[in-house]
């Protein structure tokens, strides 16, 4: 069936539509909300520097793995999985690294929702002035409160997942497509604005020192891992949501020249992000390390004392609520995929079921932020029990095997007809890349973390 020439869910109108909704999953709540508080947690610059290593040497090439493993099966990350297996006259059992990445993505989801709908409440407290003029302390106050509130919290992600749903249904060039065409450029303009506001703080090179000044003292074995686990979240890699994409990808296009510019976009808006945000908290005696709510507790400052911070702070937050849901449906994409195509539903309908069950599961983020805050699983809450079985540990593994069965498994001759590319060179260096350098990466990274070297 892989000579069947589209994907039964439609395709891509152009190489650029394909640009837009890549860098839309891409570029997300993990460039402008993780990225700057996991660098915080983790001391700076050499997390930076390990973190744009794993997204040259391990993301890079598997990217371009996965969105060719997709488009040659033009499927559900799980039916091309067993397709392309079978066509490499391989053991059926890879079609369960689709599954992995399924699951993957309703746990990813349900806690980004919960994240989302913080952005979404902070349009709604910009709007209404809460911190015009605030200094950091009442930024914080707010900020506390809100997460004491499961309430609050519940109706916000509960609008997320009904919003994220409806683009969804709504299928790929309609509903998707549409969604990224304006908001990838304004998100970046806005961005620069804020890094312009950070550079007219007397903290802007303290800021930029820290983002950016190699101190490896402060690495350790879990620090690398969890840079390297935000490479593949940061990517959207390891969880079929690339593949899924890569299904709906006109023949003719060039995966290895896209993947650059995608990777490129992504990494340039998290660097952004930390440049505008590390100089303004330390401009304000904030603590860099202040984990998950760290964007929330240090721009409202900023709005609220920049000139025409009420207008920007809106587009912002709406901003970054675009970012999150052109992210979001590449989350559940993968899910609504199969449910469409193997269980013989409507799209509409596989999205009711699929929302259903990753907005309950969204329950237990909002709670570890209140109610369950004690609630320990091993030494984490519930948030953070989420956070690193899928980015630390799930992601990794996705895309190990992804690498694995495009360089060992797959025929060769069959990744050279889909990468076509045009240097010959090239695709020695891809190959010689993804069948060791990648693999090879995470499985160092894996042993160092559970203290084999
Ligand atoms: N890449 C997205 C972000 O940075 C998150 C994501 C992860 C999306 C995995 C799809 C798949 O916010």
């Amino acid at each position: 069936m892989t000579d069947s020439n589209k994907s039964s869910h439609g395709e891509w109108s152009s190489r650029m539509a394909f640009i837009l909704a890549a860098t839309g999953s891409a570029v997300g709540l993990g460039n402008i909300w993780k990225f700057p508080y996991i660098t915080g947690e983790n001391g700076g610059g050499a997390f930076v520097i390990v973190y744009l290593m794993c997204v040259l040497l391990i993301g890079i090439p598997i990217m371009i793995a996965e969105t060719m493993i997709g488009r040659r099966g033009k499927r559900n990350p799980i039916g091309t999985m067993a397709l392309l297996a079978k066509e490499s006259d391989a053991d059926p059992n890879w079609h369960y690294l689709g599954w992995l990445g399924v699951v993957a993505g309703f746990l990813i989801l349900s806690y980004y929702s919960v994240i989302a709908g913080w952005g979404l409440s902070y349009i709604l407290n910009v709007f209404t002035g809460s911190f015009s003029g605030a200094g950091g302390e009442k930024v914080q106050t707010i900020f506390n409160d809100f997460m004491a509130s499961p309430l609050q919290q519940l109706f916000w992600h509960t609008v997320f997942m009904v919003v994220t749903m409806s683009v969804v249904a709504r299928g790929v060039t309609e509903g998707l497509e549409r969604a990224v065409q304006w908001l990838m450029p304004a998100l970046f303009f806005l961005l620069l604005l804020l890094v312009a506001y950070a550079m007219s703080t007397n903290s802007y090179f303290k800021g930029l020192n820290f983002l950016f000044n190699t101190d490896f003292s402060k690495i350790t074995g879990q620090s690398v891992l969890t840079a390297m686990g935000h490479a593949f979240f940061t990517l959207s890699l390891g969880m079929g949501a690339i593949m899924v994409y890569g299904a709906y990808l006109p023949k003719d296009i060039s995966i290895a020249r896209t993947t650059v510019i995608v990777a490129g976009a992504d990494t340039l808006v998290a660097l952004l992000a930390g440049m505008a945000i590390f100089p303004i908290v330390f401009e304000n005696n904030l603590q860099p390390g202040s984990g998950p709510g760290l964007i929330f507790q240090t721009l409202p400052i900023a709005f609220g004392n920049m000139t025409g911070g009420w207008f920007f702070g809106i587009l912002f937050f709406v901003l970054l609520v675009f970012a999150a849901l052109s992210s979001s449906i590449s989350l559940i994409e993968p899910a609504v995929a199969w449910l469409v195509e193997t269980r013989n539903m409507t799209r509409q309908r596989a999205c009711v079921w699929a929302g259903a069950v990753t907005w309950l599961l969204g329950l237990g983020t909002i709670f570890s932020f209140n109610i369950w805050s004690e609630f320990k699983i091993f030494d984490r809450t519930v948030f953070e029990l989420l956070d690193y079985l899928t980015a630390n540990l799930m992601l990794p593994i996705g895309g190990f095997c992804i690498a694995i069965f495009a360089g060992w498994v797959m025929k060769q001759e069959h990744c050279k007809k889909e990468l076509h590319l045009t240097n010959p060179h090239y695709f020695e260096v891809w190959r010689f890349l993804v069948c060791y350098v990648s693999p090879a990466a995470v499985f160092l990274v894996f042993l160092n973390v559970v203290g084999v070297i």
